[in-house]
């Protein structure tokens, strides 16, 4: 196992929402599992002023709510000798000149530095040409690292010049580009289940498969993300991102290693072969919605028109849905159905493999109802799992059928269970790309949904609503080819009918 050599931590934005709900909680799992060395230093940047006993006071807060009061005594103890503060208010001129000092001063940071972007992508290139001209991004002494959250870009052109803006100050082996989907276990277990067993390559592809669905949805809004929000929209948000990794994923020739230039070769050559949508075709291929007021878990929610910050005539899409072909020979005529949405009935992020049907259907006289395809189901969140559908005998003397759910659920009591950002987190402490994006994989996946962004910004009077607490509009099924297929809400058998829903 590689080793981490000693480095500081600097989040760009440690006050806000990504920080103290991923970033920090993420480290903190680390210092409790013993994952971070001794010399590594952690110093939070934000606008307000504050003292290093300030920062560790409010960070220890933010961990109060996740675990046990004996836990966190334990080990907060070392993870608070790592804290260090420094405020950076976006008016203070001298700032990045304060932060180059103490960081290449102090002795408490070591030299190997990453750069996390917790900040609003807007952001992004000011805070890197401020980190560049004081000479931060250097790597005299140590390695410097940037991370850099999504959307990179708010389409094409955009994320190009942000890349040219980079460039000025970093190569790309400096760059970590984060899709933090990435670094959910069940999204590496994609490639095991793909790459370490036999018997599926055989049938991983349009002769036995029917379609795909990759599905996240969740039940919150937008929680005071509004002003991001806003600008970005649940395809910009989910789509273009996460669920086009998924699909990378999913759909990838086995790479020749699994290298991280490898890896990004065949996920780009697969994002590559997608379809292009023209845009005439785009309200064949996608549809958007936006939720209304309605109840989730019980409890009466606003609409997003009522949320904070929202435009009152917005038609910021929280859902979005998309049909995709993948033109080549594997998957020719395959679709790939991808949604996503805020306020939905239910958290649960998947991927959902239909097979296709047996080509006679000699046991029609033995199954009640329709028959039932085969399915592989991939379960993200909130459980990792992996469900198989199949067809058995029911026991008796009659030939009659059921379906039966194979549940291969890989993770075992007291197994360790990490969020996505531990491990990204380790692999960019240890210089390995092969979970971060490269720039023509993010250029490939704003190609797809280019077309899509720019018909959606033109048509600016009508949106589709859904009620709050529901699993989207009804109008997204127009998508689907066929009667037969429709949305796959849960990954029971219940949830393997049309008349589920
Ligand atoms: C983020 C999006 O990238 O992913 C959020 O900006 C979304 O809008 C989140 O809620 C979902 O991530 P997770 O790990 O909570 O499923």
């Amino acid at each position: 196992m590689k080793t981490i050599e000693p480095c500081t931590i600097v989040i760009l934005g440690a006050g806000g929402d990504l920080a103290r709900r991923k970033l920090i909680p993420a480290l903190f799992r680390l210092e409790l599992f013993n994952r971070l060395p001794e010399s590594v230093s952690i110093l939070g940047c934000g606008r307000k002023p504050m003292s290093d006993e300030q920062w560790a006071a409010e960070v220890r807060g933010m961990l109060e709510a996740k675990h046990a009061p004996e836990v966190l005594d334990a080990a907060f103890a070392r993870f608070g000798a790592r804290l260090h503060y420094h405020a950076n208010p976006p008016d203070d001129a001298e700032s990045y000149q304060r932060l180059q000092r103490r960081l290449d001063g102090e002795p408490q940071f070591p030299p190997n530095m990453v750069f996390y972007m917790s900040v609003r992508p807007a952001e992004f290139p000011f805070i890197i040409d401020k980190l560049g001209n004081v000479g931060l991004l250097q790597e005299k002494g140590g390695w410097r690292r940037v991370v850099i959250e999504k959307p990179f870009g708010y389409d094409l052109l955009s994320a190009q010049t942000l890349q040219q803006s980079l460039y000025h100050h970093l190569n790309e082996s400096q760059i970590y580009r984060i899709d933090h989907y990435l670094g959910k276990g069940t999204v590496q277990n994609v490639m095991v289940f793909r790459f370490g067993n036999v018997l599926l390559e055989p049938i991983w592809n349009r002769h036995y498969i029917d379609h795909v669905q990759i599905t996240h949805s969740e039940n919150l809004g937008v929680e005071g993300r509004a002003g991001y929000f806003e600008g970005a929209g649940a395809l910009r948000d989910m789509l273009q991102s996460h669920l086009m990794q998924l699909l990378a994923i999913v759909a990838m020739e086995p790479p020749v290693s699994m290298s991280a230039e490898h890896l990004r070769d065949e996920k780009v050559k697969v994002l590559k072969a997608i379809r292009p949508i023209t845009q005439s075709s785009v309200n064949a291929h996608a549809f958007r919605g936006q939720y209304g007021s309605g109840v989730v878990n019980g409890v009466t929610v606003p609409s997003y028109l009522e949320e904070k910050g929202v435009a009152a005539d917005s038609v910021t899409e929280t859902y979005a849905a998309m049909k995709l072909f993948i033109d080549n020979w594997r998957w020719a005529g395959v679709p790939f159905y991808l949604r996503t949405g805020k306020r939905m009935a239910e958290n649960i992020s998947a991927i959902c493999i239909r097979f296709r049907s047996p080509p006679q259907d000699l046991l029609k006289h033995a199954s009640h109802g329709s028959q039932h395809p085969n399915w592989i189901m991939l379960g993200i969140q909130p459980n990792d799992c992996l469900k198989m559908e199949m067809q058995v005998k029911v026991p008796g003397l009659d030939v009659r059928t059921r379906t039966i759910s194979l549940d291969a659920t890989y993770h075992q009591k007291g197994e360790e269970n990490f969020d996505a950002y531990e491990g990204l987190l380790l692999d960019v402490m240890l210089g390995d790309h092969s979970l971060f994006l490269r720039i023509d994989e993010v250029e490939a996946a704003w190609r797809v949904v280019d077309p899509v962004i720019k018909v959606w910004s033109m048509e600016r009077d009508f949106i589709n609503t859904y009620p709050a607490g529901s699993w989207g509009p009804r109008g997204t099924y127009r998508l689907f080819d066929r009667e037969d297929q429709f949305w796959r809400h849960s990954l029971s058998l219940e949830g393997a009918t049309l008349e589920a829903y």
